[in-house]
């Protein structure tokens, strides 16, 4: 006897078929038993199988949970102000050099409390999970030193035991130069290197280990330094590439194995030839292109050619893109870099677990993986795309329960 039965239901697997790209059953069922998917098929081939409770959902659609794969939740203050000085003409890398942008959010992380850090983030996380994000990774990245570092991915962890949601924690251990080692450079990317990624591999916990490479940032060979101590620390990376300007960050992410290369704005065919052949998933952010205004939009038709997984994530952070709706994500990914809805979905769904190295878990709709599903009253599932701030489902159940 299973747990639940959910009947009466459109299921958009995102388990795609030649001509059913979403993998959509109609009159579809799905029965779940300890918090996994055990079966899924159209309602008259689960007919024999008996539930404790059976769910009708009224003809609504389905889908995975939705997965959040680059946010940096967890930081103290706003840049509300930042966002005033690019009104009045500041870009985003003027701002930076004059001490503003991540140094700022920096300072007022590295002075907030455990309890007010804690609580800033959860009500950003409960926004992220009212839109429907059953898993969502979050970088540290806001404090720039080993003990604060660590203390960020323990503030995650927190939030892992508190709420119904799963998260992958990320070491974003190169995010930017504190000024306190602006004349020391290679000894702070040592520091990292050596003390901080082994400690954090030790103590569990991060799931992977990221970085920043761009002109206000780190260069390919501060990157390459840390993606070694990464992999000889057993910890998968990722990267933040070629945001504002080309720097051959694609291709090192690709030599490195990463499970994702982020933004690619400025990427160029034989970086997106070396993402596809290493099978690093491209997170394009869609809220930091908005945010900052950029014009340069990421070669789509170079990810699609190449077939590059791609996909989407909110990217939440205070200064380049304030943004808690997974939709509303999906929807400028539509609108601003021309996905169709149905990338757009795959794009927070299987791609996204792709890009957690999770898709043995999450982000389909498939017997085995975890029963994470969003209920949405909707006609189709490219409704998730089309509306400008579609709000969250109907339903969401997490780990089998309504949450
Ligand atoms: O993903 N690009 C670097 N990191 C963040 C921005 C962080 C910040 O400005 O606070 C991003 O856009
Ligand atoms: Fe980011």
């Amino acid at each position: 006897m299973w747990d639940r039965l959910l009947v009466d239901c459109r299921i958009a697997t995102m388990e795609p078929a030649p001509s059913n790209p979403l993998g959509v059953i109609e009159s579809g069922a799905i029965g779940i038993q300890d918090g996994r998917i055990v079966r899924v098929g159209k309602r008259t081939d689960l007919a024999g199988f008996r539930a404790r409770e059976v769910v009708p959902l009224g003809g609504a659609w389905v889908t995975p949970g939705l997965i959040d794969c680059h946010t940096h939740l967890i930081f103290a203050g706003t840049r509300a102000n930042e966002h005033a000085m690019r009104r009045a003409g500041a870009s985003y890398e003027e701002i930076a050099q004059a001490g503003g942008g991540i140094a700022s959010t920096v300072a007022a992380t590295r002075a907030a409390p455990n309890d007010r850090l804690l609580a800033a983030a959860s009500g950003r996380l409960h926004a992220l999970i009212e839109g429907g994000v059953t898993t969502v990774e979050i970088k540290s990245g806001y404090a720039l030193d080993v003990e604060g570092e660590i203390r960020l991915l323990r503030c995650a962890d927190a939030l892992a035991a508190s709420e119904p949601v799963r998260v992958v924690p990320t070491l974003l251990a190169l995010h930017a130069l504190p000024k306190e080692w602006a004349e020391r450079r290679s000894d702070y990317v040592a520091m990292i290197a050596d003390e901080l990624i082994p400690l954090a591999a030790r103590q569990r916990l991060a799931a992977s280990v990221d970085a920043f490479c761009d002109r206000i940032a780190f260069t390919p060979d501060e990157v390459e330094r840390l993606f070694k101590a990464a992999l000889a620390n057993g910890l998968p990376v990722r990267l933040h590439a070629e945001q504002l300007s080309n720097q051959n960050g694609a291709v090192l992410a690709a030599k490195y194995k990463a499970l994702s290369a982020d933004h690619l704005e400025h990427l160029d065919e034989a970086g997106a030839k070396a993402l596809a052949k290493a099978g690093t998933v491209a997170v394009l952010l869609p809220g930091a292109f908005y945010a900052l205004q950029e014009s340069r939009r990421p070669p789509l038709e170079l990810l699609r050619r190449h077939k590059v997984p791609i996909a989407i994530a909110t990217d939440c952070n205070p200064g380049t893109s304030p943004m808690l709706s997974p939709t509303l994500a999906m929807n400028m990914a539509c609108t601003l870099f021309g996905l169709t809805p149905e990338e757009a979905l795959a794009g927070m769904t299987l791609n996204a677990a792709r890009a957690l190295g999770l898709a043995h878990e999450v982000g389909s709709i498939v017997a085995g993986k975890a029963a994470d599903l969003c209920v949405w009253r909707i006609k189709s599932p490219a409704e998730l795309g089309y509306w400008i701030g579609l709000p969250g489902p109907e339903r969401r159940i997490f780990g089998g329960q309504d949450s």
